[in-house]
């Protein structure tokens, strides 16, 4: 029997996506080879990468003027190409939790980043109405915080590049694209299997590019150059996010994806609020509804690895909470079924009934 899967990513993928893609392991599409065997130059593969990028801007109604990438590195790649790429003086990052921290870390080895932050409280908040100065190269946030649970659901508005690591809520809500300068992100969460990046760029951005040497490899303008294919790309994960995306697609697209993901939020937020046994770890306007993040009220903290034990004996899996936060975190992304849901919200109650 499947498991009620909850890991924070790599995490639980829609059934189309392993299904087709353990298919095309077997045979791509009457190819007669393997996606593991075709050459990432061939046609068979071209109509694949090809797939995938008009579907992710189909899905994401991405306008004219933007470029869709697949490439390796991982979301922690872009920390460094951004400021490699465009910072040219001064940037300023919102630190909403440790990727966050970590993407700031290598813009400072660039320029000057004025850090707008929420550490004074754990990143347990968003911080809102700061000062965002004209001549800034650009400001960079992470729009949903993993590790921490909290999430910008809105596309914010500001005068300068807006760039955003969307790496674990893309494609959970329809977003305005033209807002931002670039969305990236790994696409581990809600896009596919871990080893591909996207990164949706405005094409206008490279006349931003800083005047220093950069090596081949970490130009934005190489990939988009020859439309992620300067390098191998890493073929396998590019057919798995292209059924992702056309699950999504069948789904009800983004509209879809952004019901479902407010309904499982609302159940596991409604049943933590209504317990005696649990509580939130953040503020509540800025909960995440992809990663629902909680602990044991202070007189059952003991309790908490026996909760972890007790939800594994009902097949509910990757509740643990990250060790810099503790207690428990259900990650809730796009194929996280409501079924899964009710499973886990079951076993908290079933747990607060015997042990409160
Ligand atoms: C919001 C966010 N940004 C960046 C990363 C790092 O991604 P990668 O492991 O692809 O470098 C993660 C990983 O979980 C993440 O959740």
């Amino acid at each position: 029997m499947k498991k009620h899967i909850f890991n924070a990513g790599p995490c639980k993928l829609s059934d189309r996506t392993i299904q087709n893609t353990s298919k095309a392991v077997i045979e791509l599409e009457n190819c007669g080879q393997s996606i593991m065997e075709v050459s990432h130059r061939s046609k068979d593969f071209q109509k694949v990468i090809d797939e995938a990028v008009e579907l992710f801007k189909e899905v994401l109604n991405i306008p004219e003027g933007y470029s869709v990438l697949f490439l390796g590195g991982g979301a922690s790649m872009q920390f460094c190409m951004i400021p490699y790429n465009f910072l040219k003086s001064k940037a300023l990052y919102l630190n909403t939790g440790t990727w966050s921290t970590n993407a700031l870390k290598e813009a400072k080895l660039w320029g000057e980043v004025i850090e707008v932050s929420s550490e004074d409280k754990n990143f347990t908040y968003i911080p809102k109405g700061f000062d965002i100065p004209n001549d800034l190269d650009y400001v960079h946030i992470t729009t949903n915080n993993t590790i921490k649970g909290t999430e910008i659901l809105e596309d914010m508005d500001v005068n300068v590049p807006l760039f955003a690591d969307m790496s674990s809520d893309i494609l959970s809500r329809p977003v305005d694209v033209s807002k931002y300068a670039m969305i990236y992100g790994g696409a581990q969460k809600n896009m596919g299997p871990a080893g591909v990046t996207f990164v949706i760029i405005k094409d206008n951005l490279l006349e931003k590019v800083v005047d220093r040497p950069i090596p081949t490899m970490l130009k934005y303008k190489t990939h988009m150059d020859k439309g992620s294919m300067f390098n191998t790309p890493p073929c396998v994960n590019i057919f798995a996010v292209r059924e992702t995306l056309l699950w999504v697609k069948e789904m009800g697209g983004l509209e879809a994806m952004d019901k479902l993901a407010q309904k499982r939020a609302d159940m596991l937020y409604n049943a933590i609020d209504n317990s005696k046994m649990f509580v939130g770890t953040v503020a509540k306007e800025d909960r995440s509804r992809m990663n629902i993040c909680f602990v044991m009220n202070e007189q059952y903290k003991d309790k908490e690895a026996e909760f972890v034990a007790f939800a594994a004996s009902r097949n509910i899996i990757g509740i643990k909470g990250h060790r810099s936060v503790g207690g428990f975190r259900a990650s809730t992304y796009n194929a996280c079924t409501i079924e899964d849901v009710e499973a886990l919200v079951k076993a908290m109650k079933d747990f607060e009934a015997t042990n409160a």
